[in-house]
């Protein structure tokens, strides 16, 4: 029986439940075209579906979309590249085009093939480095698509945006990225990504180029209610039967995150079919949450191993309790130490992508890590020196 639990890439159709005020929101501000969007969400919630289900809408509705994830790219030149592939392949069969892009990238020396990641590739011979002119010219192909080749709006979406950073190491590439966009009239953008934190400095600090440029979204966890009916009827479209309780345990257990309910979900549903049955007993869940720590033990284990002693003792006290604030009562619970110690291990934890925060606060970002780090040594396979010199 095909597994109707999947995680993993971004999901549709039966797949993906609720979103619909956040699609309502990005569907509404990109149509109404006054600006352009960032989309703020922990890792896993969702942020990449969600985006492709309004570009879907888009499409089908004759908006012409490009969804574009930075980290297929390793090189700015890379990057030139594909985004020009991608663009080129908006408007690969109109009339003129092949000429109209040869002129506007003239320097660039293009070459134009079919097939391969996208419809039509273009290679550049630029005999060297991209400088920022070129750059600059490639992103500004958007709008002249839009104005001469569309004749309306086009819409551009930049998965893991904040990786623009890493394309070059010698270019202002954000100032490049912004002084480009801003003079952009029918190309409306999307920026999001799963490093939350470095998405927000990107566009909340006043010295980054892409300050206050975009309207901003926030993409919290489903409602709990949508998620149990979600996991309720996966099941059954299976003909398995599950509980309400087995149901909240799944809900609880993975943070309501989607990623991990449908992980989670995935596993007892292995369970359940191995065992013969069609319906959910709680020792399966029990036995799946057990079966991922012990999956994922090598990489927590890792993960913790990394950390120096005043880290792990921050992610020790946020798994067991996470927090808004740092008072003093607090710090002292966990032995954290001064503020300054504390703020300073919080930082690098939220850099190396282990700490969230939301409304709720700070927190472990992987509810089965948090799970992981709270063992006892040794147990579920988390190798012991993981657990043991925590304190
Ligand atoms: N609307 C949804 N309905 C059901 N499951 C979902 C939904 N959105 C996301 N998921 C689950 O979460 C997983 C990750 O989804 P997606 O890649 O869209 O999230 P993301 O926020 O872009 O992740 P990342 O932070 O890693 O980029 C999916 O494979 C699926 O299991
Ligand atoms: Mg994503």
């Amino acid at each position: 029986m095909v597994n109707p639990f999947k995680y993993g890439r971004e999901v549709s159709g039966r797949q993906f439940y609720d979103r619909q005020e956040a699609f309502d929101g990005l569907y509404s501000k990109l149509a109404g075209g006054s600006a352009n969007v960032v989309m703020y969400a922990p890792r896993r919630y969702g942020k990449t579906s969600l985006v492709k289900k309004v570009l879907a809408r888009f499409s089908e509705e004759g908006v012409p979309c490009i969804y574009f994830d930075m980290n297929r790219v390793e090189t700015l030149e890379r990057f030139c590249e594909a985004y020009a592939s991608a663009l080129y392949s908006l408007v690969g069969g109109a009339k003129g085009v092949a000429h109209a892009f040869a002129e506007y990238l003239l320097h660039l020396h293009p070459t134009f093939s079919f097939g391969g990641e996208f419809p039509v590739s273009v290679k550049f011979d630029y005999g060297g480095k991209m400088s920022s002119v070129s750059l600059a010219e490639v992103l500004g192909m958007a709008e002249k698509i839009a104005v001469e080749h569309v004749h309306g709006p086009i819409i551009v979406a930049f998965d893991e945006f904040q990786e623009i950073r890493s394309l070059s190491p010698d270019l202002p590439l954000e100032g490049i990225f912004r002084g480009v966009i801003q003079e952009q009239q029918n190309v409306r953008y999307v920026f999001f990504g799963s490093k939350t934190h470095m998405l927000k400095r990107m566009f909340g600090e006043k010295s980054r180029p892409f300050y206050k440029s975009a309207a901003t979204i926030k993409l919290g966890k489903p409602p709990e209610d949508q998620s149990r009916a979600f996991v309720a009827e996966r099941f059954a479209s299976c003909g398995i039967g599950v509980d309400a309780a087995e149901i909240s345990r799944i809900v609880e257990v993975s943070a309501n995150i989607p990623y991990y309910l449908q992980e989670l979900s995935s596993q007892v549903f292995d369970r359940v079919v191995s065992a013969g049955r069609d319906w959910v007993e709680p020792a399966d869940v029990d036995g799946a949450i057990d079966d991922l720590l012990a999956e994922n033990a090598d990489w927590y284990f890792e993960q913790l191993k990394g950390l120096p002693p005043s880290q792990r003792i921050l992610a020790r006290a946020l798994a067991a309790e996470p927090v808004r604030e740092f008072l003093a009562e607090y710090r002292e619970r966990h032995s954290l130490g001064v503020s300054s110690t504390v703020h300073t291990a919080l930082v690098r934890l939220i850099d190396a992508g282990i700490v969230e925060s939301d409304i709720s606060g700070y927190h472990i970002g992987d509810p089965f890590f948090a799970r992981a780090i709270l063992m006892p040594p040794g147990e579920v396979g988390l190798p012991a020196a993981a657990c043991g010199d925590l304190k």
